[in-house]
């Protein structure tokens, strides 16, 4: 064992005791619970439309498999060992690291208001199928208008922020996560069964062929960044909030098994979005209209509801579920930066939440005004949402991957953190596969992915 892996051991026997999850299943459910949201349903299918479908999949599959697992096992093991929040656990593992626990903080100050604008779009949709609208959203050119607009979207999207901040001000994670047990399984089930309809919609096969079938001339590095992109964001890795997440976590939970299961519920649930978004729109638009982009979700579930018996109903509760599910990993978003501001500036909770929140509207609007009066104005082809979650998911999100993985490599050791993986007396049978990557395969891959998409970014190179 290294030094700095000695002085870190000692560190967290002499920590004070933290909270500590009650139950092995609920720290699962509490970690899935902030990876399942909007990055399944909404994202997943539209990173999958614009990147090549069957390709996309396989290039998410290996990410996940690979990168995603060993990232997942390491911030656990990282918060369970340290018994700090990010900020603190990159410091205590070595001095120099703790540039790496800011960079993990900035990340959710940027998605927060941006998954707003998308959350409020959710709550918008479930309002509007609650009220009997449910055919008006199944026209043409209603998302679109809806979109463009400027106070609308504003105001669902302070809706989104406002009841994130105040169950981030009232402090009841715990009765949400309640609400998460009893919502999850009920919209898995809805979406599985969405989806065996969205299969049996006449031409959907094309689409199902389009969404499993790779095409491995097709594969680029573009893939594999999309990936990548795409598999932080829907696992909730590189932001520290495993890392918190692991310092709550009883030495008795098996890291390895709670890691596997974290993946399959959230790469279950993202396969089967596509499963049933992207036949769905080949159905009803043809092949063409997988280039939708961000409307994608919008856009065609309302159209498969309107072709279904019951679809107002079902519709309802689809959009109200999701709104659920936005918000439990929304808390976990917001929850963040709050907790910072309470620390940094020895507020309470709810005044924390209520600055949070002010801050992430106006974070907010240019996004929401990128899809209207601001849309004229681009960044090398992105419009103002896709400015924020380049910088989020393309620029913080790899550096403070590789931050972790060299912190876990070089500086700690793999060894030590297998040892955390390992106290619960179980093997730790990834082990090898786990030393590998975060020594030599992942710090190469992400320094590769980073550079390659700035280069991309500049305009250096195409792909
Ligand atoms: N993982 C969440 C989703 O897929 C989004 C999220 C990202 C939540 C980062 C928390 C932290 O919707």
């Amino acid at each position: 064992m290294s030094e700095q892996a000695a002085s870190l051991e000692r560190t967290a026997a002499d920590a004070p005791k933290r909270s500590v999850f009650r139950t092995k299943i609920g720290f699962v459910l509490a970690a899935a619970g902030s990876a399942v949201g909007l990055g399944n349903v909404w994202r997943f299918p539209y990173f999958a439309a614009t990147y090549g479908g069957g390709t996309f999949l396989f290039a998410y599959l290996v990410v996940v498999a690979t990168f995603g697992l060993v990232l997942m096992t390491a911030e656990i093991a990282l918060g369970r060992w340290t018994r700090l929040s990010p900020l603190g656990a990159f410091r205590k593992a070595h001095r120099k690291m703790a540039v790496v626990g800011v960079l993990a903080m900035l990340v959710p100050i940027v998605i927060f208001p941006y998954y707003s604008v998308i959350g409020g779009w959710v709550f918008r949709y479930s309002f509007t199928f609650l009220t009997g609208g449910a055919s008006a959203a199944a026209e043409a050119g209603y998302f679109g208008a809806f979109t463009s607009g400027t106070w609308a979207p504003i105001f669902w999207l302070a809706a989104f922020i406002a009841v994130n901040g105040i169950l981030v001000a009232r402090g009841v994670q715990k009765g949400i996560e309640k609400i998460n047990v009893v919502a999850m399984p009920i919209f898995i089930v809805m979406i599985v069964g969405l989806a065996v309809y969205a299969l049996t919609l006449p031409g959907a096969s094309e689409g199902l062929g389009h969404y499993l079938r790779p095409d491995f001339g097709s594969l680029s590095a573009l893939t594999f960044i999309a990936a990548t992109r795409q598999s932080f964001f829907s696992l909730s890795l590189a932001m520290g909030i495993m890392i918190t997440y692991g310092s709550y976590l009883k030495k008795s939970t098996s890291i390895e098994r709670s890691v596997i299961q974290i993946g399959i519920i959230d790469t279950g649930v993202s396969f089967v979005a596509g499963l049933l978004v992207i036949p769905a729109v080949v159905a009803f638009m043809g092949i063409g209209g997988l280039g939708q982009g961000a409307g994608l979700m919008f856009v065609t579930l309302p159209q498969v509801f309107a072709s279904m018996p019951g679809g107002a109903l079902i519709g309802a509760l689809f959009f109200t579920l999701m709104g659920v599910a936005a918000i439990t990993s929304g808390i976990s978003l917001m929850e963040v930066p709050t907790a910072t501001v309470m620390e940094k500036f020895g507020l309470s909770r709810p005044r924390a939440a209520l600055i949070v929140a002010v801050g992430s509207v106006l974070l907010a609007l240019p996004t929401t005004l990128g899809f209207g009066v601001w849309s004229g104005f681009q960044v090398a082809g992105m419009n103002m949402l896709g400015v924020m979650s380049f910088i989020s998911d393309t620029a913080l999100m790899p550096v403070v991957a590789l931050g972790t993985v060299l912190l876990v490599g070089w500086v700690v050791g793999p060894r030590a953190i297998a040892a955390v993986v390992k106290e619960d007396g179980a093997p730790f049978r990834m082990e090898k596969l786990f030393t590998v990557m975060t020594k030599w395969v992942a710090p190469v891959l992400l320094l590769g992915l980073l550079v390659t998409a700035f280069l991309m970014a500049a305009g250096v190179i195409v792909l």
